[in-house]
């Protein structure tokens, strides 16, 4: 059943908590502005004040992003956000960890950099990317699905020696259904028996025509095991975002996405965030998918506490109520009342869904649990 605090009510219908209690009390009930009440009483109460009662619809309560456009002057240059996608053993994890080894010191490559799952990358000329660390598979179906697109580039990775293999095609079709423009990384051409032009040819078939062979694709040759062409990798990258101009309002309430989250035994629930515009800060109070909280601190991807995170960065936040989705949005609200209306709401919402989903035909069951 509904509840709803004396307080809540109170702002709704823009009367004094104190005179809600006074009315409650004389109805023969005792309670405080924070305590709750039910629905039946809730509604006897707006009458008895004069208002009217209105069913609390979608519009009224949860959070409209499409009707909260930044004016195009608020807006400034933001890293490019990347997802590496490829088929199995094609060397996706071996890239990203040569990209980021690029990045961090010698004596700390070891491994000691916790798992966030998204770090950023700074090339040679102060540029940062940032990259998703996310099997490219999820960072696109899941998070697709769910209508948190937060790739703007993927890269392709083709093992020179292996050629195009079934999750290559696939991965080449989820950029495609996603509009992300695609770079190719042709791997691994230190081995013996690497190809790359057969891998350029084969492109073809599938309509990726990169620049060698007359079309607009960037390609790099790399090895990921060797360290070569790590930097063209950066720059082809660069140049892609520099297209494609990339931007975002880094002075507004923080909008973000929620790439990884999970309930950590010492920290309580913690999500990784790439915040997508505004600044988010320490303090801050949020809704993040159904659930609400305060940031009581960011941690970036070195495993550094910090003051704020903008537009592109991934930070680790703490002070979550619960564990959000992956690709749930967080967004950063004017008060704790707000934050936990819009979750409430939302907590309804999937709860509704899921009962009216439940499976009701034996055979149903069955599919259900297939
Ligand atoms: P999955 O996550 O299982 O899909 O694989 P992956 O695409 O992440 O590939 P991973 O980085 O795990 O590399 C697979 C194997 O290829 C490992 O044995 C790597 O050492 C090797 N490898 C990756 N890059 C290179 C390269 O540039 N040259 C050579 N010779 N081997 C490489
Ligand atoms: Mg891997």
């Amino acid at each position: 059943p509904d509840t709803i605090t004396v307080q809540e009510l109170a702002n709704r219908m823009a009367e004094k908590g104190a005179d809600l209690v006074k009315a409650l009390f004389k109805m023969g009930m005792m309670v405080t502005v924070n305590q709750t009440i039910d629905q039946d009483t809730a509604e006897l109460l707006v009458t008895e004040f004069g208002h009217e009662i209105k069913r609390v619809s979608e519009a009224d309560v949860d959070i409209r992003h499409d009707e909260d456009v930044d004016a195009p002057e608020a807006l400034k240059p933001r890293a490019p956000v990347v997802t590496i996608m490829g088929h199995v053993d094609h060397g996706k994890t071996s890239l990203l960890d040569a990209l980021r080894g690029a990045n961090v010191q010698a004596g700390e490559a070891g491994g000691i950099t916790q798992h966030i799952g998204a770090y950023q990358v700074k090339a040679k000329d102060g540029s940062v990317i940032t990259f998703l660390d996310t099997p490219g598979h999820e960072a696109f179906t899941e998070m697709r699905a769910r209508g948190a697109n937060v790739t703007d580039i993927a890269i392709l990775v083709v093992a020179a020696d292996d050629g195009i293999k079934p999750q290559t095609i696939e991965s080449i079709n989820h950029a495609k259904a996603a509009g992300v423009p695609i770079i190719v990384a042709i791997n691994k051409i230190d081995k013996d028996g690497a190809n790359p032009q057969r891998v350029r040819e084969r492109l073809l078939e599938h309509e990726i025509i990169v620049e060698a062979m007359g079309g607009d694709v960037q390609d790099v040759e790399v090895s990921a095991l060797k360290k070569l062409n790590l930097d063209k990798l950066l720059d082809a990258i660069a140049l892609q975002a520099e297209i494609m101009e990339l931007k975002a309002n880094p002075d507004r309430n923080a909008e973000g996405t929620v790439v990884e989250a999970k309930l950590d035994k010492g920290r309580g629930p913690v999500a990784t965030i790439l915040v997508r515009r505004g600044t988010l800060k320490v303090g801050d109070v949020f809704v993040c998918g159904a659930e609400s909280g305060r940031v009581r601190a960011l941690i970036d991807d070195q495993g550094k506490q910090v003051k704020s995170a903008g537009p592109s960065m991934p930070v680790e936040v703490l002070g979550l109520g619960g564990v959000p989705m992956a690709g749930d949005t967080l967004t950063v609200v004017e008060n704790e009342a707000r934050a936990r209306e819009v979750a409430a709401y939302r907590q309804e919402q999937a709860l509704k869904k899921r009962t009216a989903q439940a499976p009701v035909s034996l055979e149903g069951m069955f599919s259900a649990l297939a």
